[in-house]
């Protein structure tokens, strides 16, 4: 068993019937989701589950889990996902999957996030190894782009693979993937950036250090962070 699918399983053990609870979107919640699942079939779970994304209602569909739209939902028990890097001070920068601006709707209406990381994740400083994805509409996103540059990012606009062009989101917007030097106030940049007209959101998760707990999976076993 590698190390996302150990701590995944580990998560899927704080699970109990009468949850609702919160679906994140990665290779490392792919293990949780098919978890769930697995307990829904084999063990009688009973829980409703909300997803952060399309790619994650495909495979919680395939795993006979029972979803309710994110529309009819103000509150969740527990929101497990992963990210792409955490600092020490539970700062997280999701997004590389696209889907932080559902992802962050769930962080917001959970009592309980759990995050679920390998230990690749973990940073000293944010915005060692990620850039932070912002999502824009899509007529906005040269002003965006140049507004990132004053606020000393420098913006990337996220190209599909299998298309020609850049992605576009569930929500039928852009993403301008932003290197930021590391040394930036980022609690500063979170507000300028949702202050920028266009934006919708972005990857910066800094509003949710005190519900947050991660777990990380390491050759070693799972463990809590810090
Ligand atoms: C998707 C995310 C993911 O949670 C993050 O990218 C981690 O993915 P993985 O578990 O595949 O490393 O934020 O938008």
């Amino acid at each position: 068993m590698d190390e996302k699918q150990a701590v995944a399983l580990e998560a899927a053990k704080l699970v109990q019937s009468g949850m609702v609870l919160g679906l994140g979107t990665g290779s490392t919640t792919s293990h949780f989701v098919r978890e769930i699942g697995r307990k829904v079939r084999d063990e009688g779970l009973k829980v409703a589950c909300v997803s952060s994304s399309f790619s994650c209602s495909v495979l919680a569909k395939e795993q006979g889990i029972l979803l309710i739209p994110v529309d009819q939902v103000s509150r969740l028990d527990l929101y497990v996902d992963g990210a792409d890097e955490v600092a020490p001070d539970k700062a997280l920068i999701k997004g590389r999957g696209g889907a932080m601006v559902s992802e962050k709707l769930l962080a917001q209406a959970c009592d309980r996030f759990i995050v679920i990381v390998d230990q690749g994740k973990l940073v000293d400083k944010l915005g060692s190894n990620f850039p932070v994805p912002v999502e824009v509409i899509p007529s906005a996103w040269l002003v965006v782009q140049k507004v990132l540059r004053a606020l000393g990012g420098t913006p990337t606009l996220r190209q599909a693979v299998k298309k020609d062009g850049p992605v576009v989101t569930d929500h039928g917007n852009l993403i301008l993937d932003t290197v930021f030097p590391t040394g930036v106030d980022w609690d500063t940049l979170d507000f300028a950036i949702n202050a920028i007209p266009g934006v919708l959101d972005h990857g910066l998760f800094l509003a949710f250090r005190k519900k947050t707990q991660v777990l990380v999976g390491a050759p070693d076993g799972v463990r809590p962070f810090p």
